[in-house]
């Protein structure tokens, strides 16, 4: 058995900043709420019809590859974390195997389906597949672009505040360098609250979980079933929903509970947490997981204010930037950490 590590990283965020103030002239919002609500002050929006999941993607694998001093055609497995892909079917792994040129063929691409903890339960796969010796250059991407798919009126703003696009890469690699890499992963997740936070239609769900009458399917004699109804669109059915305070209480709880999990397995202590990077899902969140913990300033990083909540590439976004300000040196203790819809949550730790 190897041990596995992260050999690069790379992140590209879109040109366009779009201020909470911007957000005011859509929907009945304020940057003083966004700001004391979730400590955001602006996000990045993709260019619609030119940029999508799968290019911003593709412009942060290509720095990863960089990074980590390899060619693109080393990776041996894509994995693909996001919940904005480009299309329903196939997943953004294939696409991005394209966009990146990859000439050789047949190399395998996963997406993963897990919200907010995409990137550590692909970082999870992606570690076991490095550490039983089948793969030596994984390529884990956490991308989205919620812009395309936010309700911009009054009735979606305590979704559409808080998330922005971005894109975050790592190769995975086996290392030889004795306790160093990842040293654990944990991944839970629990089914009961599925739709508290989600966009649940359009689906192939018929109303089973939650009732006919709520999407207007009709009555009709007909083998296949309607898609897409015109209660849906009136509705504004067809875009993400959230409870906010039950989500924040889940978070608040599961985070630390993840967290601790990991420091048992390892045998280590929070004070040895040199580098918490949380998915950054809300600063109030961070804020109360720093405390519990029982964390310093110094010992957590935090990029919301300038980038939203971008879900599975909030963790590579955040993990480069840090590394890149010096923030993360060799033999740091990492602590990645995430809760999200699902509800998922999963903590890794890597001695860097
Ligand atoms: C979304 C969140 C910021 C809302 O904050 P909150 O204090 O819980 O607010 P509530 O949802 O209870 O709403 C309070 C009021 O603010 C209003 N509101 C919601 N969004 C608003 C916005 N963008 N601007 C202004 N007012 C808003 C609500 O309509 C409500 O008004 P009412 O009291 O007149 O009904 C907060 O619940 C949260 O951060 N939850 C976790 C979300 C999260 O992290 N999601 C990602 C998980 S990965």
């Amino acid at each position: 058995m190897y041990n596995s590590k992260i050999g690069g990283l790379g992140y590209y965020v879109p040109e366009t900043v779009v201020t909470n103030e911007e957000l005011t002239k859509y929907m009945d919002t304020s940057d003083e709420w966004i700001q004391e609500r979730t400590g955001i002050k602006e996000r990045r929006y993709a260019k619609k019809h030119e940029e999508t999941t799968t290019t911003m993607a593709a412009r942060a694998a290509e720095k990863a590859i960089a990074d980590a001093g390899i060619d693109k055609e080393d990776i041996d497995f894509i994995i693909f974390a996001t919940l904005s892909p480009d299309y329903f079917f196939p997943g953004c792994g294939v696409l991005l195997q394209r966009e990146l040129g990859i000439t050789k063929t047949e190399i395998g691409a996963i997406d993963i389906r897990n919200q907010c903890s995409g990137f550590v339960y692909g970082l999870s796969v992606a570690d076991q597949f490095v550490k039983t010796g089948m793969y030596k250059n994984v390529l884990l991407v956490g991308a989205e672009m919620h812009s395309m798919g936010l309700d911009f009126d009054t009735r979606g703003r305590n979704v559409t505040v808080i998330f922005g696009d971005g894109a975050g890469a790592a190769i995975i690699q086996p290392t030889e360098e004795e306790g160093k890499g990842i040293l654990t992963t944990h991944l839970h997740s629990d089914g009961t609250c599925a739709e508290e936070l989600a966009m649940i239609t359009p689906g192939s769900h018929g109303g089973y979980h939650l009732g006919k009458e709520k999407f207007g399917f009709p009555d009709e004699d007909s083998p296949g079933g309607i898609y897409i109804t015109q209660k849906m669109l009136d509705d504004h059915l067809i875009y993400p929903n959230m409870t906010g305070p039950l989500v924040f209480k889940w978070a608040v709880q599961k985070f630390p509970a993840v967290i601790k999990e990991a420091l048992a397995k390892t045998e280590l202590q929070a004070s040895d947490i040199d580098m918490l990077i949380p998915h950054q899902a809300n600063l109030r969140i961070s804020q109360f997981v720093q405390k519990v913990m029982g964390l310093s300033d110094d010992q957590v990083y935090n990029n919301i204010q300038k980038y939203g909540n971008t879900t599975a590439a909030s963790i590579p976004i955040a993990l480069c930037e840090a590394r890149d300000a010096g923030k993360i040196k060799s033999g740091d203790l990492v602590c990645l950490a995430a809760f999200g819809s699902g509800f998922t949550w999963g903590s890794a730790l890597i001695r860097w």
